[in-house]
């Protein structure tokens, strides 16, 4: 008879082989170790009521089952995954520990460029992931007629549910309806008059601070999480004048650990309110489209998280994509002011505070589009998971479920897609096309049914801010700024681009 020791080699070989090898196992992870301990703490009660024993038998045998385990899920990973034949760091496909070590100071987007230069365009970045930097990428992710699901990140706010970032497609289907009549063309009039008048009293703060340095990030995220605010919640966060609201200062200090207080403090203390209160049309807010939908299809448990997990959404996507985006784009204009007095001229003869009038200038949309380029608010974040019959990808096949990601930050850089890559220039995207190389590597707002539902909000709003402040202000570096170098030294990829630290001078016109 085999002795125990083999045993717990056995099972740990089996425990791969027929169950950790397939599926899913993030969310089961509590009751995995669970099951476990409760099975090793039987062992060894066991083995305490035979006299001699001292538990060290228990020791062995788990340690034995720990180790063919995990070793036989090295063995599979290193030598006999379908990814194996794909380039990569080594470690990264044992464990995907080692592209977390990587990012520790929060510089994924370096970590990811330097492996597209080491490995080139199809790169093993975990034991079943492939990173592609390729202008095909996003097509490939999400362009018509895919069958790609999200990946597990998208499991992020469990147990609350976004409903919109699910990866369940059918919900996902049914649930974007609701966003895209929250943020169709019809209500976005409303929203825009809302951060027309945040642009002023943006306009006003830094008349207060006229020709002394200002931080631009701060202003921005004020700026951003304000207007968030009011288009979506109808409630005054933050008076720019400076007095913070607590959620905003959780929010500030402990970065994205304050999102869930954020959002239980929007559920419990701004919602109850709009549920009693009806709103009329010109109030509405998107939060109010949410409550209707919430009550129009009675408020179970279910859709109370749904409740909640879409609140932290709007509060993320709604704010924290906007601010760096306005930070990377002053700090592009700071650095090129060649490129403000294009953008000055061009707006002496439209209505400033009309976004789609705005969206017609084509160096205003040239400069916008360019700076996204290079530095983009999301530089890394989107994946998916490829059907089970795999995807070509530019003629590149990838099997099927496996997690691809398609890192904005290096797909800008391309030089199979752009000319002179790293260069700012607008004019690549109205009167020079043939810098253009390959049209599909742009991609700010995604592609396809989960692109960004607030993409067009989120222009406007940029584009209003730009015109606001380039119609009365020259904008250059504060004094011992460097031209800017801390901005993308000490960039960091938080899921969103947290840019490093640029401050810059409003000069009044
Ligand atoms: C410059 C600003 C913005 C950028 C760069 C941006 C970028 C993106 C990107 C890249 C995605 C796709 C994410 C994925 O692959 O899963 C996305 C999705 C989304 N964004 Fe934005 N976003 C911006 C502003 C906004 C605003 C203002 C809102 C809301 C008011 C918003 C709401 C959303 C939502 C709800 C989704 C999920 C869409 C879906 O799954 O169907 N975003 N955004």
């Amino acid at each position: 008879m085999a002795s125990p020791e083999a045993i717990a080699i056995v099972l740990g070989l089996f425990a791969h082989c027929f169950v950790f090898i397939h599926g899913e196992w993030h969310l089961r992870a509590p009751a995995v170790v669970v099951f476990h301990v409760c099975v090793a703490a039987l062992l060894y009660i066991w083995e305490l009521s035979r006299l001699t024993a001292n538990g060290s038998w228990t020791v062995v045998l788990v340690g034995a089952y720990i180790f063919s385990l995990l070793s036989s899920i090295s063995i599979y990973r290193l030598f006999f995954h379908r990814l194996r034949i794909f380039p990569g760091p080594r470690l990264a496909a044992w464990t995907k520990l080692w592209h977390v070590w990587k990012c520790r100071d929060s510089r994924g987007h370096h970590v990811l460029e330097e492996w597209y230069r080491q490995y080139g365009e199809f790169v093993r970045t975990g034991p079943a992931e492939i990173t592609i930097f390729h202008p095909a990428a996003y097509e490939a992710m999400d362009g018509p007629g895919n069958r790609n699901t999200r990946s597990d990140w998208y499991d992020l706010l469990y147990p609350r549910i976004s409903s919109i970032f699910t990866r369940d497609r059918k919900l996902h289907h049914e649930r974007r309806k609701m966003w895209d009549h929250a943020l169709s063309a019809k209500v976005l009039p409303q929203y825009n008059q809302k951060v027309v008048d945040r642009v002023r009293s943006l306009e006003d703060l830094i008349s207060a601070h006229s020709s002394s340095p200002v931080i631009i990030n701060d202003l921005m995220h004020f700026f951003a999480f304000d207007s968030m605010g009011d288009f979506a919640f109808s409630e005054d966060f933050i008076q720019q004048s400076g007095f913070l609201d607590l959620a905003l200062l959780l929010y500030l200090v402990y970065g994205k650990c304050g999102i869930g207080f954020i959002c239980w403090s929007f559920v419990i203390s701004v919602w109850p309110d709009g549920c009693r209160m009806k709103k009329t049309p010109a109030e509405r807010d998107i939060a109010s489209w949410f409550i209707d939908d919430h009550i129009k299809h009675g408020a179970s448990p279910n859709r109370a998280r749904w409740l909640s997990g879409d609140t932290a959404t709007l509060v993320v996507a709604g704010s924290d994509t906007t601010a760096p985006s306005l930070t990377l784009l002053f700090y592009f204009l700071a650095r090129y002011p060649q490129h403000i007095e294009r953008i000055y001229e061009e707006i002496q003869h439209v209505d400033r505070r009309d976004p789609s009038a705005l969206a017609t200038l084509p160096h205003l949309t040239g400069t916008i589009n360019e700076s996204m380029r290079l530095l983009p608010a999301v530089p890394t974040f989107s994946s998916r998971v490829t059907p089970a019959e795999g995807l070509f990808v530019d003629g590149t096949w990838i099997p099927g479920n496996i997690k691809i990601c398609a890192p904005r930050y290096s797909i800008g850089r391309l030089e199979s897609a752009y000319v002179r890559p790293l260069d700012f220039i607008p004019e690549r995207w109205y009167s020079q096309p043939e810098l253009i190389r390959d049209k599909r590597a742009f991609a700010p707002f995604g592609v396809g049914r989960t692109s960004c539902v607030g993409r067009h909000l989120a222009l406007a709003h940029i584009r209003l801010v730009t015109v606001g402040l380039v119609s009365q202000y020259r904008i250059r570096f504060a004094p011992g700024e460097r031209n800017g170098e801390a901005v993308e030294r000490d960039m960091k990829d938080q899921l969103t681009a947290h840019p490093g630290a640029c401050r810059v001078i409003f000069e009044p016109r």
